[in-house]
């Protein structure tokens, strides 16, 4: 478990590394405010919405990103109940085709912690910057709420990707331990 600043656990993922698309350039990078990688303006001006509500999110198009890159696909009723109990969720939609395309969630107690799940991009658009600036703004939200103990599961390959977020394995040799029982029916 990497906790941000300081933890995240194995997450059966993914299969697909970073590949920059053909038909899109890599967004710029210039600081906003927030000092964000690159700003809200910047990505709408690419065609790429920040949405920060589940409200008009397409579950079975979320779902099939989650199949794109390794994750299962997940009942879609389960997966509403799940956002409807996740405390900070942002996800980007593809103005030209309506499509989320990136998109993360953090679940928590609403003042110490919080973990961040189902972290993906859509394949397609993977490489120019959206998973980092997902992440960015949902630690953001969760700062600005307080919550300073942010922790996630990677993926081993994508440990790369978190750590210039913020992101530590292992802070202070504490190790995350996860009791997980497979269950074959999402
Ligand atoms: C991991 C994932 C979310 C990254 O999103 P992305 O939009 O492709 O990444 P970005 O373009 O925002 O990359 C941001 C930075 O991280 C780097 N990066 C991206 N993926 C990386 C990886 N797997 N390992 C190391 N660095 C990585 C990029 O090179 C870039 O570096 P820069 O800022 O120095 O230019 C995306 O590849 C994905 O959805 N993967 C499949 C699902 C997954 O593994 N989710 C995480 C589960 S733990």
């Amino acid at each position: 478990m990497l906790l941000h600043g300081t933890l995240s656990l194995p997450f059966r993922s993914p299969l697909r590394l970073p590949s920059p698309t053909t038909h899109l350039r890599r967004l710029p990078s210039t600081a906003a405010h927030h000092n964000f990688a690159i700003s809200d303006k910047e990505l709408e001006s690419r065609g790429f919405l920040l949405r920060r509500t589940p409200e008009h999110l397409n579950l079975d198009h979320l779902n099939s990103i989650f199949v794109a890159v390794g994750f299962p696909k997940r009942d879609s009723d389960k997966i509403r109940v799940a956002l409807d109990h996740t405390d900070a969720l942002l996800w980007v939609e593809y103005e030209t085709t309506k499509r989320p395309v990136a998109f993360a969630r953090a679940t928590g107690d609403g003042v110490f912690n919080a973990i961040i799940w189902d972290v993906v991009v859509d394949p397609n658009f993977q490489g120019i910057g959206l998973g980092k600036a997902v992440i960015e703004r949902v630690v953001e939200e969760l700062l600005e709420k307080g919550i300073t103990n942010i922790a996630l599961y990677s993926e081993p390959r994508v440990l790369g990707f978190y750590r210039p977020l913020g992101f530590v394995s292992d802070p202070d040799g504490i190790r995350g331990m996860v009791y997980s029982r497979k269950n074959k029916r999402s």
